[in-house]
């Protein structure tokens, strides 16, 4: 076991106060593979997120990259490819000496076919040379499958015939990217695929919002202050609205998204991930399971839509041009069908069916080419009782309201009512903000540093279990399946616009609105 640590230290933040780093462990000698080594998500994420890390101070001198990729290229090219991608996607100003510290551990292996065994056994081969010099310690491998969601099984199962997964000495862990299924069925086939060949322990199904800092600060903000978890409930809680607006399109993904569409995108992960950290109960500790434990009970407590309810409470939509005519319809991307009927934009409504929650509705939203880029969560209370201000009509008397505010511009902002300055009794409305980068400053991140680092540290917490992504699913299967078998409620929504009419009308119906970012 690898034992430095970074010494603790004392930093400034931008308001001039002092902050403590913790000390965090280096990861243990490793080589991390990746398979999809020059696709978008390496030269986007993954390698300027070890960057990153490196620059913090957490990757060990024994660490390597081994990229499989498609493109004929040598290790030297290679090397030159990472270094001009860091420049351009690093989300930090790149320095040199860091960057070679990167470039110099790369090696390349070309594969225009993740199935032909043979690369697995030249994969296994280059493994061992670079085990050789790292001076014979059992090795520990990473890989990394950011591949085709249909390559996940096979890779596995290459991997375990050339013996690169028994973790008997160093550990061998896989992190498998997202779509995990498509569906309830095929997920639960993936999960029995892998659990043949790997412990359960070597899994790391990933999802990227929960590496998000300000996602995680779900936890903090809930759990280590004594005001909010008291009135964090049915009793003083009217609903909760969870946005992930997007202003880009499908950009290059049109192919993939075909298929995909904002349902099984968005809403099965990264939106159920904030609704089950917004909505779970405390966890026994930050132990792995126990907090896994209480995100799934969330999801199993989602009351399960009928078809009836699929028609009234969820919205579905695709973008069209922009009332400029400057961006085109999702039917004019490349690789989407002129007749395209996947959603693009999805309104819906949950109900959690535990004693917290109980009639407190989840309002849950996200699209492409919206408005804005915009992730949050509000957590609109209720109203004071009017005893007071029996003379101020009821909408000049708005509910308080908490925004957790994920990017951009990560904060928290409460809304409440305060007097305004005069004679009379006058109410206005106020907000007291907590700004992230004023307190801690801001350091970009990928979003993919603390779960590579977690998953070099064995710590599944921030990754999902089996029974978490079958939860979800669970939720979303009836929603595909009704809309399978009804060709209405597709309508188009400006690109550029909040998405369609009919996502104010869910809230309408029921006398509220959508929180303008
Ligand atoms: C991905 C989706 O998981 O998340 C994309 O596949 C989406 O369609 C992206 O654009 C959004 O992530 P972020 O971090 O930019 O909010």
């Amino acid at each position: 076991m690898h034992t430095d640590v970074i010494v603790e230290r004392t930093v400034q933040t931008r308001c001039g106060e002092l902050a403590v780093e913790r000390p965090a462990r280096v990861a243990d000698p490793a080589t991390m593979v990746i398979f999809g080594a020059t696709g978008d998500l390496a030269k986007r994420k993954l390698l300027p997120a070890l960057y990153n890390l490196n620059g913090d101070g957490l990757l060990p001198e024994g660490f390597a990259v081994a990229g499989l990729g498609r493109d004929a290229m040598t290790t030297d090219a290679y090397r030159q490819k990472v270094s001009s991608e860091l420049q351009e996607f690093g989300t930090v100003t790149t320095d040199r000496i860091k960057c070679e510290w990167l470039e110099s551990r790369l090696s390349y292996l070309r594969s225009s076919d993740f199935g032909d065994p043979a690369i697995y056994q030249r994969l296994r081969d280059m493994l061992a040379e670079s085990t050789e010099v790292a001076g014979g310690r059992p090795p520990n491998y990473l890989f990394y499958l950011a591949t085709p969601p249909s390559l996940f099984g096979p890779i596995v199962e290459h991997l375990s015939a050339a013996g690169l997964l028994a973790d008997d000495g160093g550990w061998r862990r896989v992190i498998i990217e997202k779509p995990f299924g498509h569906d309830l069925d095929s997920a639960r086939a993936l999960n029995r695929r892998l659990a043949v060949l790997l412990k359960d322990r070597q899994i790391f199904r990933i999802d990227h919002y929960l590496g998000k800092e300000t996602v995680q600060n779900i936890m903090a903000f809930r759990f280590a202050n004594g005001i909010f978890e008291p009135i964090w409930n049915r009793r003083y809680i009217d609903h909760v609205q969870i946005t992930v607006a997007e202003k880009v399109g499908v950009e290059q993904r049109g192919g993939y998204f075909e298929r995909a569409g904002a349902l099984r995108d968005m809403v099965q992960n990264h939106l159920f991930q904030l609704l089950a950290l917004t909505a779970m109960e405390p966890p026994i500790s930050f132990e792995a399971d126990a907090v896994r434990d209480e995100r799934v009970k969330v999801l199993n407590a989602i009351h399960p839509l009928s078809a009836t309810e699929v028609a009234t409470d969820v919205v579905r939509a695709q973008y069209g041009a922009s009332a400029d005519g400057s961006a085109r319809p999702y039917r004019d991307e490349p690789e989407v069908a002129g007749d395209s009927r996947t959603e693009t934009f999805v309104a819906l409504k949950l109900l959690v069916d535990n004693w917290r929650w109980a009639d407190v509705p989840f309002y849950l939203r996200t699209g492409k080419r919206l408005a804005a880029r915009v992730t949050e969560v509000v957590i609109q209370f209720k109203r004071a009782p009017f005893v007071l201000f029996r003379d101020t009509p009821v909408e000049c008397l708005p509910s308080n309201q908490l925004v957790l505010r994920m990017q951009p511009d990560e904060g928290i902002a409460l809304r409440f009512e305060a007097k305004v300055p005069g004679p009379r009794m006058r109410l206005g409305t106020v907000q007291m903000d907590f700004d992230y980068a004023d307190y801690f400053g801001t350091a970009p991140k990928t979003g993919y540093e603390t779960l590579l680092y977690d998953a070099m540290n064995g710590d599944s917490t921030l990754f999902h279990r089996a029974d978490i992504v079958e939860a979800g699913w669970t939720v979303v299967d009836p929603i595909l399946r009704a809309w399978a078998e009804t060709a209405d409620g597709l309508g188009p929504y400006r690109s550029g616009s909040w998405g369609p009419p009919e996502a104010d009308a869910l809230l309408a119906r029921d006398g509220r609105e959508w929180r303008r970012p």
